[in-house]
């Protein structure tokens, strides 16, 4: 059977992904945030997933505002990284695993009543593709086979953060019931406190981050019940987006063993985040 190894939490940054492209990961502004990713990407290395299922947002790259999916998964072959004005991020291919996903399609919709949008073709931009950059550094390919499992933190009205938990929880019981002897990784990326514009851009409050690492870990229940207007006000306009960490949470069991933990200001105009989780 197909068996959860454990969950990262971090965020997406899309300067991060320049650093690594560029070389910069030794430079002194970068290096503390590599320096502290470091023991992750151990991690990963030790436990060897088969499939990383990543929860992430697309920032109007495949999606826009004409289309908008709550939640959307990747049920296709490949997903090659999308090009946001810049050039495509030179990282390899993502090849996905369409049994797999096409299985958590079937159980999420058929036995949990979450009704995911079946995407066969998509790109997939910087909030899926820095996780991977910053977990497994510049390979000639990814490691593994990737799930991207889209979620829509961009346009009113997002899904709440007790939907997000509730789809984690479905998502487990569709890994568990799995019969391929798989390993799975779950990343939830985003967050953590920022915000792009407006009279309060470059916001971060560290205090509610750090409150949001801890209860992560012991109390996601409680995470689960904070409201869109809260996050807009104490993480900002993007801190919105930690409610995909939720997903990560919710396919993990209850109790959970904290693997790594780093905090770091800032990342350009970001607060980073990372959490490292395995089922205690
Ligand atoms: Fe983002």
């Amino acid at each position: 059977m197909a068996r959860v190894v454990g969950g990262i939490g971090t965020s997406h940054v899309p300067s991060i992904g320049a650093a690594i492209d560029l070389g910069k990961v030794g430079d002194p502004y970068w290096r503390p945030l590599f320096d502290g990713v470091q023991p992750a990407r151990k991690w990963i290395e030790d436990v060897k997933p088969d499939v990383v299922i990543v929860v992430y947002n697309d920032h109007a790259s495949r999606f826009a505002l004409d289309m908008t999916p709550t939640f959307a998964i990747g049920v296709g072959e490949q997903f090659a990284s999308h090009d946001e004005g810049y050039g495509p991020r030179p990282v390899p291919v993502c090849h996905g695993d369409p049994a797999f996903a096409w299985h958590l399609v079937e159980s999420l919709v058929l036995k949990d009543e979450f009704d995911l949008a079946m995407v066969s073709e998509m790109t997939v931009d910087h909030g899926l593709t820095v996780p991977l950059s910053l977990m497994f550094g510049k390979p000639e390919a990814w490691p593994c086979k990737i799930i991207p499992l889209c979620v829509n933190v961009i346009q009113y009205p997002q899904p709440t953060a007790l939907r997000c938990l509730r789809l984690g929880q479905a998502l487990r019981r569709a890994i568990d019931s799995y019969g391929p002897e798989i390993k799975v990784a779950i990343f939830g990326t985003g967050g953590m406190s920022h915000q792009l514009q407006g009279e309060r851009a470059g916001l971060i409050n560290a205090e509610y981050d750090k409150m949001w690492l801890d209860r992560m870990e012991s109390d996601p229940d409680s995470l689960s019940r904070i409201g869109h207007t809260e996050l807009l006000r104490e993480a900002g306009s993007e801190g919105l987006e930690i409610i995909m960490w939720l997903i990560m949470r919710g396919a993990l069991d209850s109790a959970v063993r904290r693997v790594h933990r780093f905090y770091h200001v800032p990342a350009s105009n970001t607060a980073y985040g990372l959490l490292v989780l395995e089922n205690a």
